[in-house]
């Protein structure tokens, strides 16, 4: 056997209840994967390359004196590595991934094939202007969609994701209140939202306010309009919820924000839920961002960073970032710079244009659906996250009372006297084989558990993951605590000290040899 076929493990699957421990550590055809720089066999390489002919460096004393640290690997070792490395992964493609918030759906592979065509592909960020006026085109198309959909004037394509399309509206709404020389100091933001709301918002100087959830987890609107006042810039709200619920109230409280001088800046993750069914420019809102990985189905990396253009209403239209593509007389140009109609733009947040390849797919997944097919995305995302709160209703405890969105949020109540806590619950759903819906988030119930199937997935795939669900809460209630704090068990790694991965991180290998060294 040559010593490439499988990587032995240094480290044994501590306590696993497996009828026999194995020599390798290897069980069945789950292998134990040494990290590459392990798997170091110096003199090993994966090509053959001649010594160079000698040649004056022009370095200035500056080469490199020792060799460069890269592991010494055939090519068929890097190959099994990455491949092994890859089936480790629990994927969109593997099976249903519930995770609540994240909106995982299926990335239809005409997306992927459009955006493999060459000529998208291959085109340089630096290719003249000239070279590109089908490039151009896509992205004025993709702009137009979503123009239509949010019923905003402008729309904003490069920031690379959410949270930066985030950055990207709270900045115009700073700016656009310097302009009219408006000083505020405060934000206010949901004590359910993401993280990434407030984080933005004291990125950009402001102190953050909570506003307190009310008894259906919306909003609390008394509470919200007690603190509005001239110092609030704007309100962050994110619509459908972070409960998967609809904020029934929102076109009162646009109209409370306004009349306060503040923006409404939505965040859009979960547009999902709303797409083709309400324009949010319909409910008052000023700003918000789209998460093309989310809504518009393209991948959440792996096919590359992600993509979080930012709708605008006019009164921020002018501060958008470079470049702005607009229509001229000769078709359409491409403004770089901050002057003209872009005098007032925040300039560039990001490199080029964006991420071209997540704009091809998302305007393909657009035009394949059509105006109708998006509707529809919408109405199965929601019907498919009711139906799991139908029936799962008696055996667990939603937080919230009436139907849903596009998620489904359940606490830890239905838990209660077991012994089983929400993270013990979601490592039993590994070993059932699935990756673990969103856990202890919002913050606002206790032990929340988020379920987000998305629209793809089938009446048949629900009711098997319903069923696992089931029996898992039955095995809670009948005593079988143990089962769920040993989880899991057949993972290829158990349980992490968490405390320790948060506080103290490894970042960075290091061979035994350096941390010999600096222990002694
Ligand atoms: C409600 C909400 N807002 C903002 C974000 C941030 O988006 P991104 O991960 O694209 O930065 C997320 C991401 O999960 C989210 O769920």
């Amino acid at each position: 056997m040559n010593d490439w076929s499988r990587a032995a493990s240094t480290h044994p699957v501590d306590d696993v209840p497996s009828p026999f421990a194995t020599a390798t550590g290897n069980r069945g055809l789950q292998i134990e994967e040494k990290l590459i720089f392990e798997q170091d066999s110096p003199g090993h390489c994966g090509v053959d390359l001649p010594e160079p002919a000698p040649f004056r460096s022009r370095l200035g004393g500056l080469d490199r004196q020792g060799p460069i640290g890269l592991p010494g690997l055939s090519e068929p070792q890097v190959v099994r590595h990455f491949t092994r490395l890859s089936q480790k992964n629990y994927a969109i493609d593997t099976g249903l991934y519930p995770l609540g918030s994240c909106t995982m759906k299926h990335n239809p592979r005409l997306n992927e094939k459009l955006a493999r065509l060459p000529g998208l592909a291959d085109i340089h960020p630096l290719q003249p202007v000239s070279t590109v006026p089908g490039a151009l085109e896509l992205i004025d198309t993709l702009a137009h969609w979503l123009k239509t959909l949010t019923g905003m004037p402008a729309i904003a394509l490069s920031p690379a994701a959410g949270a930066h399309g985030e950055l990207c509206g709270m900045m115009s709404i700073r700016a656009a209140l310097e302009a009219r020389d408006d000083r505020r100091s405060r934000v206010l933001v949901p004590e359910s939202a993401h993280g990434t709301n407030p984080a933005t918002a004291a990125a950009c100087g402001y102190t953050v306010d909570q506003i307190p959830a009310d008894a259906t987890g919306r909003v609390d609107r008394a509470a919200l309009e007690a603190m509005l006042g001239t110092d609030v810039a704007a309100l962050m709200l994110t619509n459908p919820n972070t409960c998967g619920l609809f904020e029934s109230e929102i076109v009162e409280i646009a109209a409370a924000v306004h009349a306060a001088g503040a923006f409404f800046y939505c965040d859009g993750a979960n547009f999902n839920a709303i797409v083709g069914r309400v324009r949010p420019a319909d409910l008052g809102i000023d700003c918000m961002h789209l998460n093309l990985h989310k809504t518009f189905s393209t991948p959440h990396g792996g096919g590359g960073p992600g993509s979080g253009p930012v709708a605008l209403r006019e009164g921020l239209a002018p501060y958008a970032p470079l470049p702005w593509i607009v229509h001229g007389p000769d078709g359409l140009r491409l403004l770089e710079h901050k002057s003209g109609p872009a005098e007032h733009s925040l300039g560039r947040l990001k490199g080029f244009h964006g991420q071209m390849g997540m704009f091809v797919r998302a305007l393909a997944y657009m035009m394949s659906h059509g105006s109708d097919g998006l509707r529809q995305v919408a109405e199965d995302a929601v019907l498919n996250a009711n139906y799991l709160r139908a029936r799962l209703e008696n055996e667990f405890s939603p937080s919230f009372p009436g139907s849903c969105m596009h998620e489904v949020l359940f606490d830890d109540r239905f838990l209660k006297d077991t012994g089983v806590t929400t993270l013990d619950f979601a490592k039993a759903l590994l070993e059932e084989g699935y990756h673990p819906m969103t856990m202890y988030f919002p913050l606002i119930v206790h032990g929340a558990m988020l379920v987000e199937p998305t629209e793809t997935e089938s009446k048949a795939s629900l009711d098997e993951f319903i069923e696992v669900l089931k029996a898992l809460a039955a095995a809670a209630r009948s005593g079988e605590g143990s089962r769920f704090r040993a989880a899991p068990v057949s993972t290829p790694r158990r349980r992490l000290d968490e405390t320790s991965a948060a506080r103290k991180p490894v970042l960075r290998w290091r061979p035994e040899s350096v941390d010999r060294d600096s222990a002694g």
